[in-house]
């Protein structure tokens, strides 16, 4: 991702986190609807659960732009998403889902440049978890 994408994803938090419980339970429907196979991975209480996501993705997402500071914790909790059963193919799903609940909640405010960033965010971010460096 360029500089002026990570701009536009670091600046769109602070619409993101008055709302993040929302998104998060968006993300959590619209992904189990999707690929309802994914539903069964889940132990705990998802609001705890759409907390701990919202958390991690915003202090993963605001450190983007120095990767090799966020990279060791990025790479442990991928490392934990594999003893949960989570396989490297489920991330493009949770992208997906993640950006539909982004666009559900931020209508036309969800630009397509906006969108493209969030996507290429969360791509840097799932190659650091899945220990895949791009090459
Ligand atoms: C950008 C991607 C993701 C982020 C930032 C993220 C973040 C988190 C965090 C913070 C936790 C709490 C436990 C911990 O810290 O180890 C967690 C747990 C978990 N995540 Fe993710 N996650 C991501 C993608 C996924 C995907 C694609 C799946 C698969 C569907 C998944 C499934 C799980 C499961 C099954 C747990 C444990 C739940 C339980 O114990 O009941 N995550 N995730």
């Amino acid at each position: 991702m360029n500089t002026e994408q990570f701009k536009l994803v670091r600046d769109s938090l602070i619409h993101v986190r008055p709302i993040a419980d929302q998104v998060a339970e968006s993300f959590y429907t619209h992904l189990f609807e999707v690929s309802p196979h994914l539903q069964k991975l889940f132990m705990g209480d998802m609001k705890t659960q759409g907390t701990m996501l919202m958390t991690s993705l915003e202090l993963a997402v605001s450190g983007l732009d120095n990767m090799q500071s966020i990279l060791p914790s990025v790479q442990a909790l991928g490392e934990r998403h594999v003893s949960y059963g989570v396989k490297a193919e489920y991330y493009p799903l949770a992208t997906d889902a993640f950006l539909w609940a982004l666009e559900h909640h931020f209508e036309d405010e969800f630009t397509p440049a906006l969108r493209d960033a969030w996507a290429e965010a969360f791509d840097a971010l799932v190659r650091a978890m899945i220990g895949d460096s791009g090459g």
